[in-house]
């Protein structure tokens, strides 16, 4: 019976966050560059995109570049760079209905990348299907530390009292704060962490690790994750009794 049949359709996740790991060691497996399962990752992007429409998520995140990436050998960096160029599909969009966001420090990737993304938002921005955004050149801790810089300005303009902040005015002025925290978090690849990925948000999320290398990771495995979400009982703290 495939998990695809199974999930259901009426309590799919608002949001899903994805960490998609383990292009390099798929490619490597294989014989082949580490750039080769960038590249097959990338088709996976637009399959699961298409997929997490199909079946009514709202908010798709993806953790498609780090802060810490850019620490990786320069061919590599640039190879991701071009990469992300030329897989932009705006048809793709267009055509399932889906806005286009990226979030991160942006203002670190080459100018050529930007404005394409840029215009791909741009385009999109009237789609009122799922939200996509693509996390890039990003990292909870920048992203938090750039939130605090945000409000202590504030504070200092007089803008903002210091008995008025809330874990909302935080949340607010985080890059994610057009969208509701994550319901579920999935990272492929095998590695159990969270590698500064959405920290604020992922509070309350439910986590979920599998094996499974990004591009190998298509519809079922999709179906899979959402599916055991769905066994789960999320209790914020209250009791069974309770829910
Ligand atoms: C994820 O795959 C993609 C990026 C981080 C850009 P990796 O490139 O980390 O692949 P592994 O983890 O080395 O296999
Ligand atoms: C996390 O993957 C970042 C992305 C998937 C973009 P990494 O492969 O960089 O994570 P670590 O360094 O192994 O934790
Ligand atoms: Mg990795």
């Amino acid at each position: 019976m495939l998990y695809r049949e199974q999930i259901d359709k009426s309590r799919i996740p608002a949001h899903i966050a994805i960490i998609m790991d383990g292009n390099g060691r798929w490619a490597k497996q294989r014989g082949e560059k580490r750039s080769f399962g960038h590249q097959v990752g990338a088709e996976t992007v637009h399959v699961i995109a298409e997929e997490a429409a199909r079946l009514g998520v709202k908010y798709l995140t993806l953790y498609t570049f780090s802060t810490e990436n850019w620490n990786r050998p320069v061919d590599e960096v640039a190879a991701l760079m071009s990469l992300l160029m030329d897989s932009i599909e705006e048809e793709t969009f267009m055509k399932n209905n889906i806005s286009f966001r990226i979030i991160g420090d942006i203002n670190k990737l080459p100018a050529e990348v930007l404005s394409r993304l840029n215009q791909c938002i741009k385009h999109t921005s009237t789609n009122t299907g799922m939200c996509l955004t693509l996390a890039l050149s990003y990292s909870s801790k920048w992203e938090i530390t750039d939130a605090i810089k945000q409000i202590a300005t504030e504070i200092n303009e007089g803008k903002l009292a210091i008995e008025d902040i809330t874990d909302n005015t935080i949340s607010t002025h985080l890059s994610t704060s057009y969208m509701p925290d994550p319901d579920l978090l999935i990272r492929t690849g095998g590695e159990i962490r969270l590698s500064n990925y959405l920290l604020w948000q992922c509070a309350y999320s439910e986590l979920y690790f599998c094996e499974t290398f990004w591009p190998d990771f298509r519809e079922e495995e999709f179906s899979k994750a959402i599916y055991d979400y769905q066994q789960r009982e999320r209790r914020f703290g209250k009791t069974s009794e309770q829910i």
